[in-house]
């Protein structure tokens, strides 16, 4: 799967240290860019949780008349802040638009996990500038992981005089502020915090659709891969209480939702901020499989904090699915501890032997990197073997992309681009290979397919996925939509199946 498979776009807006904790008293706008020094501090300072959010009712109108537009990059992490984000903006009285030009308010919610995403970023933000020409009352903001960096905040402020707001992943909750700070100012308004240690809960969401719901479990990342700039943009492990996260998913589950994705940086180290309780991802999935929901999912793993008990539960089976993204970034040992991943080859295969011994039925997937810093042709090749060996059924791939910040963009690198890109091509090609080979094991299958709505490519077509994640295609009734049927599988390609609708599983309507 490709960098635009994955960076996939979707539509619907600075301060070096955090303010004291008053959430609603803190108001000024800052110029000054976040720190990506700070921004590595992990402190031991306990997790602060706010349940208290809400709207100061100055601002209760500030939205009237006014519509929105965001476009998400990145991860799903970004999108469910987007869905945040819609929620406060609608609760100021903001509508939603999918014009870009119809809109008063236009936000871009970044990723900077690679150059090519965050030049997608710069592009558009070229792309606007007419807009704002043509119409100045235009608030145009950048968010997301882009905004904490500090060398993209800086280049924003020198080229690209048309943004109005810069605001960071920690500070979507004072957008009203934020937004209102900008109806009130010419200059730029910069509110980034480079350090986090709080879970805010009780922010308005607007759900992006009704069948499919992600959940958050947990915010940020204390692994510090050393090619990742994710521990610097996301701030410092924090945990959800278990609490809040099952009376969300009761929640999802009594609207109708049928499927919930927990999400979070590295879910494997769920809980582990906690100091009253020994209380970890399994012990949080074993009591979400009791709640009434077909299905649920969790992303994104990390093979060092995969424990035995994650595994016991999960073999529990039932809501639980059986698929489970597992990135490995490389086959090699030595490669491995130069991206300070924690594991080795060895390692992880033995995981995987115990996943698959635990849940015979396992569908496996991952992340690769290939041309890391002098990476060697034995070392990629170690790759290749043991994507080979662990038989994975799909990969997301990427060529590695300097950081700034990061301990790997400092390491000098003896891989010329060509030999990378080949690399990458190669690899793409036993992907390919092994992805078709899982889809091909399916002709003449009977599978569970949650209906989501008309394909992509054919309306007169439905299409939907499995608990394994595989795309299907079928023709049926609109009024399935929403619903778990039964598809018999008539032909396979490398990325879908095709299908023939068999029977319906649930006819639990989902409120459209
Ligand atoms: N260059 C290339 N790929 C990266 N990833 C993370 N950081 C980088 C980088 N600097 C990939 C990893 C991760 C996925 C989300 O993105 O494979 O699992
Ligand atoms: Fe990045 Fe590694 Fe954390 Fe994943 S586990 S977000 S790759 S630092």
């Amino acid at each position: 799967m490709n960098e635009d498979q994955r960076l996939q776009s979707t539509q619907i807006t600075a301060t070096p240290a955090k303010p004291e904790k008053d959430y609603g008293q803190y108001f000024q706008s800052v110029y000054t860019p976040p720190s990506l020094k700070d921004a590595k501090k992990r402190g031991k300072e306990e997790v602060a949780y706010f349940d208290d959010f809400k709207i100061d009712p100055r601002f209760a109108d500030m939205g009237k008349g006014r519509k929105f537009y965001i476009r998400t990059y990145g991860c799903q992490m970004n999108e469910h802040d987007t869905e945040v984000i819609a929620g406060i903006l609608m609760q100021l009285g903001y509508e939603l638009t999918s014009a870009v030009d119809d809109a008063n308010v236009i936000l871009l919610n970044t990723c900077a996990i690679r150059e090519n995403a965050e030049n997608k970023v710069f592009g558009e933000l070229g792309h606007l500038k007419p807009l704002k020409l043509e119409n100045p009352d235009v608030l145009i903001g950048v968010c997301g992981c882009m905004s904490q960096e500090e060398s993209v905040v800086n280049k924003i402020l020198k080229t690209y005089d048309q943004v109005d707001m810069i605001f960071g992943t920690h500070n979507i909750h004072r957008l009203p502020e934020i937004l209102n700070e900008a109806y009130m100012s010419k200059e730029m308004v910069i509110d980034v915090w480079s350090k986090e240690g709080d879970v805010i809960e009780n922010l308005p969401k607007v759900r992006k659709g009704k069948i499919k719901a992600w959940v958050n479990i947990m915010y940020g990342c204390d692994k510090f891969c050393t090619y990742c700039i994710v521990p610097y943009t996301r701030g410092k492990e924090r945990s959800r209480r278990p609490a809040d996260i099952i009376q969300e998913v009761r929640h999802l589950a009594a609207q109708g939702y049928k499927e919930v994705t927990l999400l979070g940086q590295n879910v494997n180290a769920y809980g582990k901020d906690f100091t009253d309780m020994t209380y970890g991802l399994g012990e949080l999935m074993d009591e979400l499989r009791m709640i009434d929901i077909p299905r649920i999912r969790f992303t994104t793993s990390h093979p060092r904090d995969f424990d035995d008990h994650l595994i016991e539960v999960l073999a529990k089976g039932g809501n639980l699915v059986d698929h489970i993204h597992l990135p490995v970034q490389s086959g090699s040992t030595s490669m491995l501890k130069i991206m300070a991943r924690k594991y080795s080859r060895e390692h992880y295969v033995e995981l995987v032997r115990k996943i698959r011994e635990a849940i015979p039925t396992v569908s496996l997937t991952t992340d690769i990197i290939v041309g890391f810093p002098n990476e060697t042709e034995e070392q990629f090749e170690e790759t290749l073997s043991l994507f080979k060996e662990i038989g994975y059924e799909m990969a997301f791939t990427y060529i590695y992309s300097p950081r700034e910040g990061t301990p790997a963009a400092k390491m000098e690198d003896n891989v010329p681009m060509e030999v990378k890109k080949d690399r990458l091509q190669r690899l793409n090609a036993v992907v390919n290979e092994y992805a078709a080979a899982a889809m091909k094991a399916y002709e003449g299958q009977i599978v569970e397919v949650l209906v989501e709505g008309e394909s992509k490519k054919n309306p007169d077509v439905l299409s939907g996925y499995t608990a394994k994640n595989k795309l299907v295609n079928f023709v049926g009734p609109k009024a399935i939509v929403g619903k778990l049927v039964k598809v018999k599988i008539i032909t396979t390609k490398t990325w879908s199946l095709n299908g023939e609708l068999i029977e319906i599983v649930s006819d639990q309507e989902v409120g459209v």
